[in-house]
């Protein structure tokens, strides 16, 4: 396993903000692409999705110098039959195409009741939960399947070697006055990027999440980052996951292939360092159904799940959506933690993309 670091250091999600925005504007964005992937990357770190947040830079950094990832391309509209969008991404910041597609898709359910979108050939879209809050935000439903087209992380169920990505799956329920309901996970028994943080921080991976490349079960991240490579298992392991491979091979083809992208197979492996994402959306406005009492509804419902007795060392039920809330309310007051060796990979990313020494410098004095 790798070397465990010292601990992390805080900074504030203002300060943070600035230096996301800072490297990207020196890379080449305009002001508001910087500023996007910097509300998208630190809103992940916020929730307590740093697998998801600023660890995604150097490798943003790698995917540019590969003449992967796009500066400011934006979401191009390909076809629109009404209800139903198909929509490419040039291989821009997916934290531009996304937010892009889900406006658009968000204007077509407001008149329609709903929209279906099919976004293909985005940069990383990062941590979904984000597109369908946006879609909350305006007061609608959504569901999102996710491919992460040719870049195999995940063992099928009773197979040994890497052949899906790890395909997040997200849903969300918007409340009047109240947090949505928004359940947003990889199909894989861990994000990858949860791998990344584990290795960086020299720490183990929860048991059933990992095989290595012999097929045997394993809690060291090191086979995610080091050859001989392992493969992550799909999320319910050894004894559920086919479910887990099932709705990973749903994501896989509703968002790679339904949206005019791709799949995961022998002529699309991705051979460079950019993560292309293909999505397909459904937006969907809550007031088209007829149901007047549906908040009523999902409200009693939540209540009533909360309220069942706590199992044995569990402190609280939380509801989906719920354990991001907390993470984000403390980590507002008392800033976001970043490990060194997190903080060194950013720095390092930082010069490649053009800030000097001293303006690098002037973001670690930050830290606290
Ligand atoms: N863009 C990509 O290619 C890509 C690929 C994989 C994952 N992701 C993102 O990675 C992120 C992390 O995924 P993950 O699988 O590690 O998430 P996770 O295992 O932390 O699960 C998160 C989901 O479970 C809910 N949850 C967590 N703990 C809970 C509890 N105790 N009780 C009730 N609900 C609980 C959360 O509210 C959330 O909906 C997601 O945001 C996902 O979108 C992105």
């Amino acid at each position: 396993m790798n070397a465990p670091t010292t601990s992390a250091a805080r900074i504030s999600a203002a300060e943070l903000h600035e230096y996301v925005r800072a490297i990207w504007e020196q890379a080449g964005s305009a002001p508001r692409e910087a500023q996007l992937v910097a509300d998208h990357l630190v809103a992940a770190n916020l929730t307590g999705h740093d697998s998801h947040g600023v660890g995604m830079i150097p490798r943003y950094v790698d995917s540019l110098r590969d003449r992967e990832l796009q500066l400011n391309a934006h979401a191009s509209v390909v076809k629109d039959i009404g209800a139903v969008l198909t929509i490419d991404g040039g291989k821009g910041f997916g934290q531009v195409a996304a937010h892009e597609a889900m406006e658009h898709g968000i204007e077509r359910a407001k008149k329609l009741g709903v929209c279906a979108v099919g976004l293909r050939n985005a940069h990383h879209l990062g941590r979904i939960g984000h597109w369908a809050e946006q879609c909350a935000k305006a007061g609608f439903v959504s569901f999102h399947f996710v491919n992460v087209a040719g870049d195999p992380l995940v063992a099928p169920f009773g197979g040994t070697d890497r052949r899906i990505g790890t395909n997040p799956f997200c849903a969300a329920y918007p409340r009047a006055g109240k947090a949505p309901v928004v359940l947003d996970f990889a199909t894989s028994a861990v994000a990858y990027g949860k791998t990344r943080v584990a290795y960086n921080q020299g720490k183990p991976v929860p048991a059933g999440a990992l095989i290595d490349h012999a097929g045997k079960p394993t809690v060291d991240p090191t086979v995610m980052m080091e050859a001989p490579f392992g493969a992550l298992m799909p999320v319910g392991g050894l004894a559920g996951g086919h479910k887990g491979f099932g709705l990973a091979a749903m994501c896989e083809i509703f968002g790679g292939a339904l949206s005019g992208g791709y799949t995961t197979h022998d002529d699309t492996l991705q051979q460079t360092n950019a993560i292309i994402n293909c999505m397909m959306s459904v937006i969907v406005d809550p007031a088209a159904f007829d149901a007047p009492n549906a908040e009523a509804q999902a409200d009693a419902f939540v209540d009533w799940v909360k309220a069942s007795p706590l199992a044995e060392g569990a402190q609280r039920i939380y509801a989906p959506g719920e354990p991001e809330r907390v993470t984000r309310a403390e980590r507002e007051a008392n800033g976001i933690p970043v490990d060194p060796q997190t903080w060194q990979q950013i720095r390092d990313a930082a010069l490649a993309a053009g800030l000097s020494q001293q303006q690098a410098d002037s973001w670690s004095a930050r830290l606290r």
